[in-house]
C-alpha cells in the first residue's frame, strides 16, 4: 500500500509530539509491508485557499497557486492510497497547516451537488485516498478529541479508516517515573500501524494502549504545570529552553515544595535509608514541613515531627534557589546562610536522594 503521511507540527523533530507518534505509526505500517513517505509540511510552501474556484472552472483540477502543494503535494495526494493525517491539536481542531493542505485538495472534487446518502456532496474527480486522522494534545482529557472526530468523520465518511489521538501528549518524555508507560505508548502506536495495514483497521485494545492515560492525578500534574509555566516566565525562557537548560519548576509555597520533593524522590537511591527531615522555613513562608523517608518510600506532613534525624532552618526563597540549582547549597552553608542540626550525613546525600 502507498502511504502519505503529513505531519503539520510546525515544532522540529526533538520537540514535536506529533512527529513522535507519526514516526512510531510508520514504524509498523513500514513493517507490515506498506510504502510509506513523510512529508513535514513545516518545511513546504502552501498558500491558503482563496477561493476563486479557478480549480473548478477555468483549469479544471489544476490550482492557480504556483507552490509547493502544486509543484509536488497535490500529485503525491493523488498517487497515495492511504494518508495519515497527523496534526496537533490547536484550539481543539487540526492546526492552520494541516487546514490550508486539506482546503488545497479542492480540485479532487467537482463543483456539481450530486445526493449521497441523505445529504448532497461534490462528486470526485479524481479517486481520493483513505485518510488515518492522528492527533496529540497537551489537555488529558479524551473529549478534548471530540469536535475533530466529528469533523473527521463528516469530511472524510466512509474512507476515514482509523482515528489515533494522544491526549497527555506533553507528558510523554516528561520525566523518569513514566518511562515505561511511554515505552507502552509507542510500542502500541507501532502496533498500530501494523494493524492498519494488515488489516485495514486498528483494534479497540491497540487504541486503548495508544491512549493509556499518563498522569494518574491531574491535580499534581497541573500543580507541577503551573510551577513549569512561573518558572518559564520567572527565567524568561520557553518550554523548550527550559528542558534543555535543565530548569526544575520553582515551588511557591510549602505545599508545593513537599509535593516536588516527593516528586524528586529517588527510592532506588534511598534504598533502606530510614530518616526523617524537618524544614524550618523563615521569611515570606515561615513554616514547617517534614519527610519520612522509610522502605524506599517518602511520606511529607506538615508540621514538627517528634524526632528528626536532621534539621534544617532556612529562609524560603533562599531553599527555593539551591533546589532549582540557582544556588550553591556547600558553598551558602558555610557562610551560614542557614543551619544544619543533627545528622549531617543526609544533607551530604541530598542530590543523590532528591536528584
Ligand atoms: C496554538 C496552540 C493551540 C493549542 N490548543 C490546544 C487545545 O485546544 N487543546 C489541547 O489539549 N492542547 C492544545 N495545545 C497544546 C498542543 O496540542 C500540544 O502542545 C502538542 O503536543 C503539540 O504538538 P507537537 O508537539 O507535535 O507540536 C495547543 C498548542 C498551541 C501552540
Amino acid at each position: 500500500m502507498k502511504v502519505l503521511a503529513l505531519n503539520s507540527s510546525p515544532r522540529a523533530q526533538d520537540q514535536s509530539k506529533t512527529e513522535l507518534m507519526l514516526s512510531h505509526l510508520v514504524r509498523g505500517m513500514t513493517e507490515a509491508g506498506a510504502q510509506v513517505e513523510i512529508v513535514h509540511l513545516r518545511e513546504k510552501k502552501i498558500n491558503v485557499c482563496c477561493g476563486c474556484f479557478t480549480c473548478w472552472t477555468k483549469t479544471p483540477g489544476v490550482c492557480i497557486h504556483k507552490d509547493d502543494m502544486r509543484a509536488e503535494l497535490f500529485d503525491k495526494y493523488r498517487a497515495a492510497e492511504l494518508v495519515v493525517y497527523a496534526s496537533p491539536l490547536y484550539h481543539y481542531m487540526v492546526n492552520a497547516t494541516m487546514k490550508a493542505f486539506i482546503e488545497r485538495t479542492l480540485p479532487m472534487i467537482q463543483p456539481f451537488f450530486v445526493p449521497e446518502g441523505d445529504r448532497l456532496v461534490h462528486p470526485v474527480r479524481y479517486p481520493i485516498p483513505k485518510a488515518v486522522m492522528l492527533s496529540v494534545a497537551g489537555f488529558h482529557e479524551e473529549e478534548i478529541f471530540g469536535p475533530l472526530s466529528t469533523w473527521a468523520k463528516y469530511l472524510f465518511g466512509e474512507r476515514l479508516v482509523a482515528e489515533i489521538y494522544r491526549p497527555g501528549a506533553e507528558s510523554i518524555g516528561a520525566s523518569r517515573h513514566g518511562r515505561h508507560r511511554d515505552e507502552r505508548i509507542l510500542a502500541a502506536t507501532v502496533q498500530a500501524g501494523r494493524e492498519l495495514i494488515a488489516t485495514g483497521r486498528i483494534s479497540v485494545a491497540t487504541l486503548q494502549g495508544v491512549k493509556e492515560q499518563s498522569v494518574k492525578d491531574l491535580k499534581t500534574w497541573s500543580t507541577v504545570g503551573n510551577l513549569m509555566w512561573q518558572t518559564c516566565i520567572a527565567e524568561g525562557v520557553t518550554p523548550k529552553i527550559f528542558k534543555e537548560r535543565g530548569l526544575v519548576p520553582r515551588p511557591d509555597s510549602i505545599d508545593s515544595f513537599m509535593l516536588m520533593m516527593a516528586i524528586a524522590f529517588n527510592a532506588k537511591a534511598a534504598g533502606d535509608t530510614q530518616a526523617c527531615i524537618q524544614f524550618a522555613f523563615t521569611g515570606e513562608k515561615t513554616g514547617e514541613c517534614y519527610f519520612d523517608i522509610a522502605n524506599g518510600a517518602i511520606q511529607g506532613h506538615l508540621g514538627c515531627a517528634e524526632h528528626p534525624s536532621m534539621r534544617i532552618e532556612a529562609p524560603f526563597e533562599l531553599w527555593m534557589d539551591i533546589l532549582t540549582g540557582k544556588a550553591d547549597g556547600q558553598k551558602l552553608f558555610m557562610e551560614q546562610k542557614y543551619t544544619v542540626t543533627g545528622d549531617f550525613d543526609l544533607l551530604m546525600r541530598f542530590d543523590q536522594l532528591f536528584g
